[in-house]
This record gives C-alpha cells, sequence and structure tokens, in this order.
C-alpha cells in the first residue's frame, strides 16, 4: 500500500466542519490503521511515497509514482498495489499507469471525498473496499482500477465529475462492477489495450514531452496557440461540442502544426466522440482527434504516444483508437 496524501490522508477540527480540513497529513500506516478488519484480509506493507495534494502532481510525479509501483510488483511477494491520492487528478495518474505498468497483477488507486475525521466520511469504506478488490482473483488482469463509493471504475474511463459529493465518480459507459457486501462484482471488462498488451513499458521512461491543453471559450485569443507551440510538443484543444473550433482559432492551429506541434481536437464536454474530419477537415490541416477521450485522459495518451512514434501522426492517430 503505497501513500501520497489527498484527502484520505486528511484531518479536519471538527467531523462537522469538513472544508476546514488539512489535506494529507495522515501517514498511510495511520490510515490503515483505522481499519481493524484489514489485518484478516492480507498482509501489507506500507510505503509513504509522496504526501501532497494530487492537484501539484506533474509529469516526474507520475514517473515517480510508475516506477516505484513498478518495482513492488515485480516482487514475487506482492499480489496487488493499492494506491491512496488525492481524488482531483486520480483518473490521470490511473490512466498513466493502466498504459505504462507491465503486470498483470492488480492495482488500485483509491482516494476518498471526505477526510476520516468528517461526518459520512467515504475514507475507510473506500479503502475497505480497494483491499476487497486487489485481492480478488477476478481483478488480474484488468488493468490498473480506481475504487470509489462502493464501485469499481477502469483508469481509461473514470473521471472526477463532482467537486464535493460522494458519487463523484462516473466512467462514460458505467462502472466495471460494484463491491456488494463486502464483495467484488464485475460486470463488464475494458475492452482497450492496457498494461501488458500496450507499447510503454514505465521502465524505460525516464521524461514525458511536453502536451498542454487549451480550453476554448467564446472569446479564447488567437495569442495563446504560439504561447503554446513556442516550448510543447502536443496541444489537446478542448473545443466546444464535437471539437468545434472558432474560425479565428483555425489559421493559428493550422500554422502551428505546420510547424510541428500536434493539434489534438477533443470536447470539452467531456463525453462523446469527437468525429474526425467532422467539424474540421483534419486531414488537410495534418490534426488528430481523441475520439472519446477528455481532454486531460488525451493528454497523458498523447504525451506517450509522442514518446514512441515522434511526429508519425498516422501512429498518432492510431494510439487514439487503440487505447
Ligand atoms: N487536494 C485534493 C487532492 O489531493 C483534495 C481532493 C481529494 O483528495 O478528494 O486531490
Amino acid at each position: 500500500m503505497i501513500g501520497t496524501g489527498g484527502t484520505i490522508a486528511g484531518r479536519g477540527e471538527s467531523a462537522a466542519n469538513t472544508p476546514a480540513y488539512a489535506c494529507s497529513v495522515l501517514g498511510i500506516d495511520e490510515i490503515l490503521s483505522a481499519i481493524p478488519e484489514a489485518a484478516a484480509l492480507a498482509s501489507f506493507r506500507v510505503e509513504q511515497l509522496l504526501q501532497i495534494g494530487s492537484e501539484n502532481f506533474n509529469n516526474d510525479h507520475l514517473l515517480k509514482i510508475g516506477k516505484r509501483i513498478s518495482d513492488v510488483l515485480k516482487d514475487d511477494d506482492v499480489d496487488g498495489v493499492i494506491l491512496t491520492h488525492g481524488t482531483d487528478t486520480i483518473e490521470e495518474t490511473a490512466y498513466f499507469l493502466h498504459l505504462t505498468l507491465k503486470s498483470p497483477k492488480p492495482v488500485v488507486v483509491v482516494g476518498s471525498m471526505r477526510p476520516p475525521s468528517a461526518m459520512s466520511s467515504d475514507a475507510s469504506l473506500n479503502l475497505y473496499d480497494a483491499i476487497l478488490v486487489v485481492i480478488h482473483p477476478a481483478s488480474r488482469g484488468k488493468g490498473t482500477l480506481v475504487v470509489a463509493n462502493d464501485e469499481i471504475h477502469t483508469a481509461r474511463d473514470v473521471m472526477k465529475t463532482n467537486s464535493f459529493k460522494l458519487e463523484a465518480f462516473r466512467s462514460p459507459y458505467g462502472a466495471l462492477g460494484y463491491v456488494v457486501e463486502g464483495e467484488p462484482r464485475y460486470y463488464r471488462k475494458p475492452s482497450r489495450d492496457h498494461t501488458v498488451r500496450t507499447e510503454w513499458s514505465i521502465d524505460a521512461l525516464d521524461s514525458l514531452p511536453k502536451v498542454d491543453i487549451v480550453y476554448a471559450y467564446g472569446a479564447l485569443e488567437q495569442e495563446v496557440i504560439g504561447t503554446v507551440a513556442a516550448d510543447a510538443r502536443g496541444l489537446i484543444i478542448a473545443g466546444t461540442g464535437n471539437g468545434n473550433i472558432a474560425a479565428r482559432m483555425v489559421e493559428p492551429l493550422r500554422a502551428a502544426a505546420r510547424d510541428g506541434l500536434h493539434v489534438v481536437r477533443a470536447s470539452r464536454t467531456g463525453n462523446g466522440v469527437v468525429i474526425r474530419n467532422g467539424a474540421q477537415p483534419d486531414d488537410d490541416y495534418g490534426w488528430l482527434v481523441v475520439d472519446d477521450q477528455a481532454p486531460q485522459k488525451a493528454r497523458i495518451l498523447l504525451m506517450l504516444a509522442i514518446s514512441s512514434h515522434s511526429d508519425d501522426r498516422s501512429a498518432l492517430q492510431a494510439a487514439f483508437y487503440r487505447y
């Protein structure tokens, strides 16, 4: 069990005053010791890898977490890993692990919306459920999982969709399963390639290319594109609706793509498919589309795809349809 901070490691002065809690203060051993039932389920080794809110996680944190989990999974004594994590960016770290770990052993990423000190905290139950999931044979080979609020989600799809409610986590096609009366029950499997079936191994990655996200809105200014293009290899443009691009933004984006920036159309709705050559002639402009990936997920995938395919745009596009 590896701790990185977040609300699951938070503590408040009062059970009733949850917004005033301090985040990332409890050690992973303290969090685990709040669940006496855990000892009967498995034997645990715990380590505190980080102790910070996940809104701070950059690419170096992703690499550090991934490499440590990869090392731990290589130990024959280890059957699986639970990573405790702030919920804000849990979907990005989990997806990164899903694409880069090379093991069929289960990895479960878990956080909570309320600190352990709060009334009706979800911290202990989410962690207890994560333990039930990680030790269950049916969790093997499913890639990285995110457990929250009685649900088991695939890292590819899950997103935090609410800023404060316990039922904050949603996958567009539904959860893979539930934890029901102390037992994981799966109803579906991830269908896109992950872990042992991807082209990336965390052990071989020492840096990630810079990919930025630009969020489209009515008054978005053209100059933003030049600023991004100055030092990024890729740009996810979180366009309106079906990846629509305002007329005044087309020329700056075409120029950036001609100069080598990989421009990928996504949807700021965070749901649905962006259709290639639909709202824009992507073939003519040398642009890419995300398929159904939300902008923050698409950034993770594009970083990895650029790391192995560099400037081959058809291979980059294929990655969005494969993973
Ligand atoms: N600081 C936020 C984070 O670590 C707290 C949110 C949470 O963990 O629920 O992501």
